[in-house]
């Protein structure tokens, strides 16, 4: 089984998140563990009136933001990727300063440490200085930081093309091929 570990934090744009899950879970052999921010528990409810609940059925094993003692707190269990969908500029400041106080920044600095694949699916608009220099500070630990901004050249016609635009990027760098989004192999002659 490939591991991996999914975090949702407490930005705008939870979707994402539970796309990945979703996706993830028809992956037969992606062992998936997750970490729900607190905060991510108000925009769930905000956004799509979804509860932890409803995310954890999606996952093989979950754990609270505060439980410092789960195996993802330790470079010792191995996984291959980890990707923060959507992540918030608090954690992507955590993360770039190496300030792990919970469980999700914690995981997200034992992938930094062990060289694991780390993916920063950031959310705010617009960004200012501080972000930008915490999105650069993360970049050189290792980590990809990803826009939550999805492409418009596949022609989407709904949310649902669009979420799945992003997160199919997202599994790409995670590692998990996948055919949630039109590639750019084809392109139509110019009129
Ligand atoms: C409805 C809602 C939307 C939010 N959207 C964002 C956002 O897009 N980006 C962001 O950085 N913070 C956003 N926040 C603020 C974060 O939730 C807040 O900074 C929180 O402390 C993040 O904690 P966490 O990273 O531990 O989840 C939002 C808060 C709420 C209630």
């Amino acid at each position: 089984m490939r591991r991996v570990v999914v975090a949702i934090t407490g930005a705008s744009g939870v979707i994402y998140g539970v796309r990945l899950l979703e996706s993830l879970s028809r992956v037969s052999d992606v062992e998936v563990h997750l970490v729900v921010s607190k905060s991510a528990l108000k925009v769930l409810k905000h956004e799509l009136d979804l509860g932890l609940d409803d995310l954890v059925k999606l996952a093989h094993k979950a754990y609270n933001d505060d439980e410092l003692d789960a195996p993802i707190a330790s470079g010792s269990f191995g996984f291959q990727a980890m990707a923060i969908a959507p992540c918030s500029m608090k954690t992507l400041s955590a993360i770039a300063h190496g300030y792990t106080s919970n469980l999700v920044t914690r995981a997200a600095d034992v992938a930094l440490k062990e060289r694991r694949r780390l993916v920063l699916l950031i959310r705010e608009a617009p960004y200012s200085l501080i972000h930008i220099r915490n999105m650069m500070l993360a970049t050189e630990a290792g980590a990809i930081v990803m826009p939550a901004s999805p492409p418009f050249y596949g022609k989407p016609r709904t949310i649902d093309d669009l979420v799945n635009a992003v997160v199919g990027r997202v599994m790409v760098l995670m590692g998990i091929e996948n055919n949630l989004y039109p590639v750019w192999d084809d392109p139509p002659p110019h009129p």
